[in-house]
């Protein structure tokens, strides 16, 4: 009902709007002092010690949050993460232990393809960790512990906000596995730490000034067949993310790919008029990929692309070769991609809307798939 939406014409362009909230709800309560604090995982510190392996199991969306997070919590952390979609785990006799952890994430909690690769994983004695959205879920009763987001029940059949509280919630994860294991001292948690803290603001900030733009020229773009999205490092299961949105939403075909993969196939699809969503890292950091991202938009653009680049305020580089720039607030490298995925999120909605679609209720989804 209207009331529902709280004066929003949809619960979509509501939940966008939440982003920022749902980030700031799930770090409350966990962080003290410059440092994390996670009660819910108390029972577990001895083997989070131990572990040598963490495997990440989800879907859709989820599965994207989880390969930001594997980035996260490898560079921070060093445990080798692997993020599997559950349904094709276990039917693959995946190698698993006593000293694997897996995580699951799921904003239902009712994913039966979870669900059932959960309990497999249990089966052949892993641990097991949920990371859910909803209190009291099929999968955070059938696990070992339970790591909640607290993005606020989620409406619309595409997941936005909860993918920001996913990653936010496997941030944490991996900051409290860095301090455990001495792989991060203090100070650099806490800087870390506050970046997370500074991401609510920042969201909000990109929430405010995406709009608009993005409801302009998606309205000229209604007839795009196809489009491609280009992301590297964290910022390529963003590309995956804002291909999944466009689909999902708009019915449009759609494909997201790490960058330095163009020349080794997808280059090939690059002809006149092509619509190309970049996601351009940061120039600041010295081991920035921003040189090698602004040759790739250079390469699709000699070949007749139509270039829309997400990038940093104050990168003047991107600006001779993209036809429009989305820009997003300064973060460090592992913070970009969520202030990242939000234009992303409105690209989809006000492409949907345009061509006068149903934008929380796409055809044939359903928000929690309960059957395999
Ligand atoms: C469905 C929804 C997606 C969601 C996926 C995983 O396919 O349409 O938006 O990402 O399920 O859902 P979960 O509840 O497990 O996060």
């Amino acid at each position: 009902s209207a009331a529902e939406k709280g004066g929003w014409p949809t619960f979509m362009k509501k939940e966008i709007s939440e982003e920022p909230e749902a980030v700031g709800k799930t770090l409350i309560g966990r962080i003290v002092d410059g440092a994390v604090h996670l009660p819910e995982l108390e029972s577990f510190d001895g083997l989070l010690t131990d572990i040598d392996r963490i495997v990440v199991l989800a879907c859709g969306t989820a599965a994207y949050a989880s390969l930001v997070g594997k980035y996260a919590i490898e560079s921070w952390a060093r445990i080798p993460v692997d993020v599997e979609l559950s349904h094709e785990f276990h039917y693959r006799d995946p190698v698993i232990g006593e000293r694997t952890l897996v995580v699951s994430v799921s904003q239902s909690g009712e994913t039966m393809d979870t669900l059932l690769a959960v309990q497999y994983a249990k089966k052949h004695g892993a641990r097991t960790l949920s990371i859910c959205n909803t209190q009291g879920a099929t999968i955070p009763r059938e696990s070992d512990a339970v790591l909640y987001t607290h993005a606020g029940p989620e409406v619309a059949v595409a997941s936005t906000k909860a993918f920001v509280a996913q990653i936010t919630a496997l941030y944490l994860l991996g900051l409290h596995l860095a301090t455990i294991r001495g792989t991060l001292d203090a100070p650099a948690v806490s800087a870390l730490v506050e970046e997370l803290q500074n991401l609510p603001a920042k969201l909000d900030q990109v929430v405010e000034t995406s709009g608009e733009r993005i409801a302009d020229f998606a309205r000229w773009m209604g007839d795009v067949q196809s489009v491609l999205f280009l992301g590297r490092h964290a910022g390529y299961p963003i590309a995956l993310e804002g291909a999944l949105k466009l689909k999902e939403l708009a019915y449009i075909h759609a494909e997201g790919f790490a960058a330095g993969e163009l020349k080794h196939g997808p280059i090939a699809l690059i002809e006149p008029g092509q619509l190309v969503i970049v996601i351009v890292p940061s120039p600041r950091d010295p081991n920035s990929l921003h040189p090698k991202v602004i040759s790739n938009i250079q390469e699709i653009r000699a070949r007749g692309a139509r270039v829309i680049a997400v990038a940093e305020i104050g990168d003047v580089e991107v600006l001779p070769f993209a036809d429009e720039v989305i820009r997003i607030p300064l973060a460090g490298p592992l913070f970009e991609p969520l202030l990242a995925v939000v234009p992303l999120h409105v690209f989809a909605m006000e492409l949907a809307t345009a061509k006068g679609l149903d934008v929380d209720q796409p055809r044939n989804l359903a928000k929690s798939v309960t059957v395999e």
